[in-house]
């Protein structure tokens, strides 16, 4: 045959197969699913634009908010899911495409739910794939998909799809969900914490309870308390008055001094005073989430964010995803927040020293740097009655105090405890545990085998040099 003749052969079955693709794709009917889609946006599959915007996974709440104020404007929402292999790996507008050419089938089917957390105790549904029939802020009708994280999938983050007939119509319709997102943000205003889950290390962040601690629960010197709740408080209850006056609200508080003296404590009063002040607590591991934890702020303002013992920080050569040390990234989200921000950044840790070279070298991130003392005899003499001896005789808690000189808070705590069990062992209802049950508390730890709890809770030894940090950071008497 010659070359000419085969290729005009060719050609004739290449356009057959075509034809006769054309003819099956007549004869068969629009699958449901790409009807219902075009049918109400009144245009032909191959016409639609699809707007697509993901969000991180702990927005997902925010953004099921956000689409149900945007449908509550626009009358009642029908809402309906797919159904079919591998929606999950497909964009709606693929499968609408795979759907309409008989390559895979897909139907209208159920909508997905999961639930999530609003709050430290509160949770509400939220669509995980479905899509709903609205209209764009001009009118035109819209299909909007909105899908959650999918960790069985692999896909983390959410997102919404916004398909129109314009892309103009898609563009204002998902302009217009973010901003009801960012009004209803479930995470305005709530005490954050970033944690790693079980699932596939990846992200996420808990809702904690705002505690409620009054200021007489917090035994510190006279002063201390004050200058910090100033500092923090003070600036945001001020801040359009001090913005008006050209000053920054950006504050940076250092909280330092030995363990269990209550740095930790101290921020959760401040925490508790503070409400309606977004909260972000990052420790350990969670730190290298400290960008996302600083825009947040920034954006949910006013806010804290608590990095706690960042001194182990300090000590971490691992390098972060920006590909510097983990403190120059925590001072780089400092930086990156504006001086207008009403955003204060507040640190704790037990080894100031090891911070101070790091601070100098980059000055301006803390505004102020507190000492949480070890208490001195009045303090020590407070945190007994607040644990739990306020009925003791002033003559039988001198002695207590005396011998208590360089314990911390946490060592009360415990002392008390133990009390309490011993007068619980005598009598199961006691009153109060007595000057004698505090006393053999007090024997029992200070005893010799007992030098190990001593430490741990923050005590120096009665007789010996005391605990220490040796230069390689780790505990050493
Ligand atoms: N100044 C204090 N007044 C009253 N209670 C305190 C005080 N300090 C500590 N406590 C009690 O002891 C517990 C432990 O203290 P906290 O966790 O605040 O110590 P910390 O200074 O943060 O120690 P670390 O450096 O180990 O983190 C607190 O939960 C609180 O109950
Ligand atoms: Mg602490």
């Amino acid at each position: 045959m010659e070359i000419d003749e085969a290729r005009s052969l060719a050609r004739a079955l290449q356009q057959l197969v075509r034809e006769a693709h054309g003819l099956i794709d007549e004869s068969r009917p629009v699958p449901e699913l790409v009807a219902r889609v075009t049918g109400h946006l009144s245009s032909a599959l191959k016409d639609l634009v699809c707007v697509t915007q993901s969000f991180r996974n702990w927005e997902h709440a925010s953004l099921q908010r956000g689409m149900d104020a945007y449908l509550a404007e626009r009358g009642e929402p029908a809402w309906y899911g797919v159904s079919g292999h591998g929606r999950e790996h497909n964009d709606t507008v693929d499968i609408l495409t795979a759907a309409n050419r008989g390559f895979e089938r897909f139907d209208p089917g159920a909508v997905d739910y999961a639930t999530t957390a609003i709050g430290s105790d509160e949770t509400i549904e939220v669509v995980t794939f479905g899509l709903v029939e609205t209209t764009a802020p001009d009118g035109a009708p819209i299909v909007v998909c909105l899908r959650g994280p999918a960790e069985m999938f692999g896909r983390e983050g959410c997102r919404v799809e916004v398909i129109a007939a314009t892309r103009a119509s898609a563009t204002a319709a998902r302009e217009e969900i973010e901003r009801q997102m960012r009004r209803h943000d479930v995470l305005r205003g709530q005490i954050l914490t970033f944690g790693v889950s079980e699932h596939r290390g990846n992200s996420l962040v808990t809702f904690l309870p705002r505690p409620a601690l009054g200021p007489e629960q917090v035994i510190l010197p006279d002063g201390v308390l004050e200058t910090i709740e100033r500092h923090v408080a003070g600036i945001g209850r001020h801040a359009e008055a001090l913005l008006a006056r050209g000053q920054h609200l950006k504050r940076g508080l250092l909280l330092h001094g030995p363990p269990g003296t209550g740095k930790t404590h101290t921020v959760r009063y401040l925490m508790g005073r503070m409400p309606g002040v977004t909260t972000v607590v990052m420790a350990g591991s969670a730190l290298r989430f400290i960008s996302e934890a600083a825009t947040m702020a920034r954006r949910l303002q006013p806010a804290i964010v608590v990095v706690e013992d960042v001194d182990l920080v300090a000590h971490e050569r691992r390098f972060s995803d920006e590909g510097s040390p983990l403190l120059f990234t925590l001072f780089d989200a400092m930086d990156g927040i504006g001086a207008d921000a009403d955003v204060t950044f507040v640190l704790t840790t037990n080894r100031a020293d090891l911070l101070e070279d790091a601070l100098a070298n980059r000055p301006g991130r803390v505004d102020l740097a507190v000492e949480v003392p070890k208490p001195d005899a009045a303090s020590r003499a407070a945190l007994l009655r607040l644990y739990g001896a306020a009925g003791l005789a002033e003559a039988d808690l001198e002695p207590l105090v005396a011998r208590t000189e360089g314990m911390t808070a946490s060592f009360f705590k415990e002392l008390l405890r133990r009390a309490v069990l011993k007068s619980l062992e005598e009598d199961p209802a006691p009153e109060a545990p007595t000057a004698a049950h505090l006393t053999a508390a007090l024997e029992e730890m200070l005893r010799a085998h007992e030098s190990l709890t001593r430490t741990l809770l923050g005590a120096r030894s009665a007789d010996g040099p005391g605990v220490a940090y040796g230069p390689d950071g780790l505990l050493s008497e």
